[in-house]
């Protein structure tokens, strides 16, 4: 949560900080605020919403300076307030920081630092700010490093001193930080950012800072320390995103975006990485031999929200193609659970962003129990990404709506080559291994198709948009898919959804049902096919309204509903790439003709970095 930027370098500050903050809003939107350093003071501002408040209140304002630092705030500790808006002072107004994470015993260092220092906000940041200015005796970095020995928690840190106009120190544990790096050609400037997409439009060049290091930016020269204020030799690594593809490139939302994204980014999520001949797929970053591959005898897919509906579809093919038990554990659950986890078991911690709290904690605790970890995750670099042993990128590029589109997909397209990869070792045959694959290619097409059903879906949108509640249903693997459904709605459009499977309804939740409580069920034609007709005919015996999602040709379905969607047939594996697709569509059209603000959803944050 929160986004964090600076900039030290010969260009004035403030523009590149505003816009740095536009790129980041996502990660949390409730305040934000810059600090400057001005002939040798430090100015700041700070305003309670939007990007765009703050940018009005500094409109008449005069910054000049070169060095700077800013934030958007998601609130942990304090009220949405001017007051608890970063950046945040020492006493003197010396030393500003801004910082994202939480510092658990920040009551502890109140009480230590006592009287010498008065509080003007409710915030743990502003007691880490009083720390550094009391461990000040002229050093910036040394009174960082010898605060953050001190401190409990999480961080990713930027601080300024008016002392030291032209020095930036930052510090990460457990947040992550960016720093971009322009010295060609005659630039001479740095970016310290909580993730890399504010600094594309200027270098590609980054490094990553890792936990427990200290990066110091002074007179034009960059270094980076350990604990122990050694210096540490970092890589400077180029990122491939180019700016364009963090834009909305013309859609009104980038939620939309995201979901037309697909069918290309499906393609970077399986090129490369199967032989369609053989009938096998092959993941390098499982990072195993094949004597440890065989022994596995149980996988643990770990995930939260929408990836851990990712993940539920992976445990049906894990299963089917691998035969090995398989099970989903919501991260927040598995970190306070007993976890029977051993060195035969396998666990997959799935992760969009890569650097969810109750995620990584979790991958710690699997590791620490001495099971295999590996990482399905997009964001390259991110923590959970350098934090397991192995493991793979999904490829989706930047996904900056809040709501998780193209990283749902891409998630499962990598599992179900995971699952073909230990299939095949193991009971999946040459001949189903290929009907797998091709079925894969084929869908970017598919995909697309339920695309091109987009206004369709946006009237039988329009003409649910009353209802208060809805439900999802679906059998087999689409269970997950109706869970994805309803959380796509909910979080939104703010609509009530709940999710079940259909042979569920009958112990309890069929009460619900009245001609205006709607369900959405998921019945395309497989296995489960004639369960999931009598589940729709008992909804329909109760006269509720259903919207089906049924497969292109199946004519028997006009008597059950008039709102349906066509979805191309594919393997039942591979339904839930379709058929969430559609999902997706209508859970965004309903948010659109509520008036919903569909990238910032009230409440919610891209990555929840705090347990
Ligand atoms: C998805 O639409 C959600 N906003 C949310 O459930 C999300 O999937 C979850 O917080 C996990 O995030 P991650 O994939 O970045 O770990």
């Amino acid at each position: 949560m929160c986004g964090i930027i600076g900039y030290i370098g010969k260009k004035e500050a403030l523009p590149i900080l505003i816009k740095g903050l536009r790129r980041l809003e996502y990660r949390g939107y409730d305040s934000a605020g810059v600090a400057i350093i001005e002939d040798s003071n430090i100015k700041r501002i700070r305003s309670v919403g939007r990007i765009d408040n703050l940018a009005d209140k500094i409109k008449n304002e005069k910054f000049t300076g070169h060095v700077g630092i800013a934030h958007t705030r998601w609130a942990t500790h304090g009220g949405v307030t001017e007051e608890n808006a970063h950046p945040h002072f020492g006493c003197d107004e010396k030393l500003v920081i801004v910082h994202n994470g939480i510092i658990e015993n920040y009551r502890e260092i109140k009480e230590m630092l006592g009287n010498k220092h008065t509080f003007k906000t409710e915030t743990d940041t502003e007691i880490l700010a009083h720390l550094i200015e009391n461990n000040y005796t002229g050093d910036l970095r040394l009174a960082v490093e010898k605060s953050l020995t001190m401190v409990r928690g999480t961080y990713a840190l930027v601080a300024m001193h008016s002392d030291h106009p032209d020095t930036i120190v930052a510090a990460r544990l457990g947040s992550p930080l960016v720093v971009g790096v322009n010295t060609d050609n005659g630039h001479d400037e740095y970016f310290i950012a909580s993730d890399a997409s504010p600094i594309l439009s200027y270098t590609k060049k980054v490094i990553f800072l890792d936990d427990n290091e200290v990066l110091e930016i002074s007179g034009g020269k960059m270094n980076t320390f350990n604990i122990k204020d050694e210096i540490v030799q970092k890589n400077i690594e180029e990122i491939e995103w180019d700016e364009a593809e963090a834009q909305k490139q013309g859609f009104p939302h980038f939620m939309l975006k995201e979901i037309f994204d697909q069918p290309r980014v499906f393609v970077d999520a399986i090129r490369g990485r199967y032989d369609l001949k053989n009938g096998i797929s092959f993941l390098g970053g499982i990072n195993m031999t094949e004597e440890e591959m065989h022994s596995v005898n149980k996988i643990i897919l770990i995930a939260c929200g929408t990836a851990s509906y990712a993940g539920m579809v992976g445990k049906y093919a894990f299963e089917r193609l691998a035969g090995i038990p398989t099970t989903v554990e919501v991260s927040s659950e598995f970190r306070y659970s007993d976890p029977i986890v051993d060195d035969k078991t396998l666990v997959f911690v799935l992760s969009q962003s890569g650097e969810t709290a109750d995620t990584l904690a979790a991958l710690r605790e699997a590791k620490r129990k001495g099971a295999f970890v590996r990482g399905v995750v997009n964001v390259v670099g991110s923590t959970i990404a350098r934090e397991t042993d192995g493991g793979t990128y999904i490829h989706a590029g930047p996904e900056l709506a809040v709501a998780s589109t193209k990283a749902y997909t891409n998630t499962v397209a990598v599992l179900l080559l995971y699952a073909l990869q230990f299939g095949r070792l193991k009971r999946t045959s040459l001949a189903t291994g290929e009907r797998i694959l091709k079925a894969l290619l084929e869908i970017p097409e598919k995909m697309t198709k339920i695309l091109e059903q987009s206004d369709k879906i946006k009237v039988i949108a329009e003409k649910y948009k009353n209802t208060k509640n809805m439900m999802f249903i679906g059998r087999g693997v689409n269970y997950p898919v109706a869970l994805e459904g309803a959380l796509k709605l909910k979080e939104i459009s703010y609509v009530h959804a709940d999710a079940f499977p259909g042979g569920e309804l009958k112990h309890g939740h069929i009460a619900l049902l009245s001609t205006d409580f709607p369900i959405f069920a998921i019945m395309t034609k497989n296995q489960l096919y004639d369960k999931m007709r009598s589940n729709v005919e008992e909804i329909k015996a109760r006269k509720a309204p259903v919207i089906l999602i049924a497969t292109e040709g199946d004519v028997g379905t006009k008597d059950l509903s008039e709102d349906i969607i066509y979805v191309p047939e594919t393997m039942e594996l591979l339904e839930p790439l379709l058929n969430s697709v559609a999902l997706q569509l209508f859970a965004y059209h309903t948010a659109v003709t509520l008036g919903r603000d569909v990238d910032r959803p009230r409440n919610l944050a891209k990555s929840v970095t705090v347990e």
